[in-house]
């Protein structure tokens, strides 16, 4: 599917237009959450459309935009109300992904990408991810899973007082944001602009990078294909661990919390 931002522009009211009448957001991860099923997508994105004019819903990525057009082009998802990329450092809004330049220049408070890089220069277990990885505002490494090693970046950052957030994922990315960012600080942002209530939103998620988003007040929901990383979520509260995977522990999310019907399980 061809994502023409301007076409859809001309049709579609922006998101800021369309809060009026909504009651609920969802906001969800794309890879192991949204995708990976895709029969369940196919199901959650017909819910979506049904439900429109109630229901906004947006994604929280890892992925650039770029990336995460990609991968909305190859699943042939419509574009969302909401697009948080490159794990809360990124926000822009659909139909047209208007950038929200007020977020851009909140989080770079105190960013030093250089001295990061610096500091973490001579590490040998580190291994910088793919240009398309890299942003202004994100420093992105392989990093396999040790917690010795993790434990160690933490430290070499901290002697050095650098201010930033470490966040590990799927066992194997290591990114390095500034200290105001993160999808859980993304959405805390939107919904302090937008004046919507926690208790409206639900966010879905599979691994580390989601923690910080499910920890929140929002309702928390964890597909039944997540990552070891978030089982330490298990018991806390407003967190759902659904036992359907993909975007059908969504579905069932979205009913545990009053945002679908039962009835829609029936075909799940
Ligand atoms: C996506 C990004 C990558 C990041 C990972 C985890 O795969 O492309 O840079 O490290 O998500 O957040
Ligand atoms: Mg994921």
């Amino acid at each position: 599917m061809k994502h023409d931002s301007s076409a859809e522009a001309d049709n579609k009211p922006s998101f800021g237009a369309r809060l009026t009448g909504l009651n609920k957001i969802l906001i969800t991860d794309i890879d192991n959450t949204l995708v990976g099923d895709n029969e369940s997508l196919r199901k959650i994105l017909e819910l979506l459309e049904e439900y429109r004019s109630k229901i906004a819903w947006g994604v929280a990525t890892g992925r650039s935009l770029d990336l995460t057009i990609e991968a909305m082009s190859e699943y042939q998802i419509p574009m969302p109300d909401i697009l948080i990329c490159s794990v809360g450092t990124e926000i822009y809004y659909g139909p047209d992904l208007r950038k929200d330049k007020g977020w851009e220049k909140h989080i770079s408070h105190r960013w030093k990408p250089e001295r990061i890089k610096e500091v973490l220069s001579d590490v040998d277990y580190l291994t910088f991810q793919e240009p398309e990885g890299q942003r202004s505002v994100k420093i992105s490494y392989y990093l396999e899973d040790n917690a010795d090693y993790l434990a160690e970046v933490h430290k070499r950052l901290q002697d050095k007082k650098l201010q930033c957030q470490v966040i590990y994922s799927h066992g194997q990315f290591l990114d390095i944001l500034p200290h105001r960012a993160s999808k859980g600080k993304a959405i805390n942002y939107i919904k302090y602009k937008y004046e919507f209530p926690s208790s409206k939103i639900m966010v879905a998620g599979d691994s580390g990078n989601d923690e910080d988003m499910l920890k929140g007040k929002n309702n928390g929901l964890v597909v039944g294909n997540h990552s070891e990383e978030l089982n330490i979520l298990k018991g806390k509260p407003r967190i759902y661990f659904s036992d359907c995977e993909y975007a059908a522990g969504i579905i069932d999310g979205m009913v545990h919390y009053g945002f679908f019907p039962p009835h829609v399980m029936e075909k799940v």
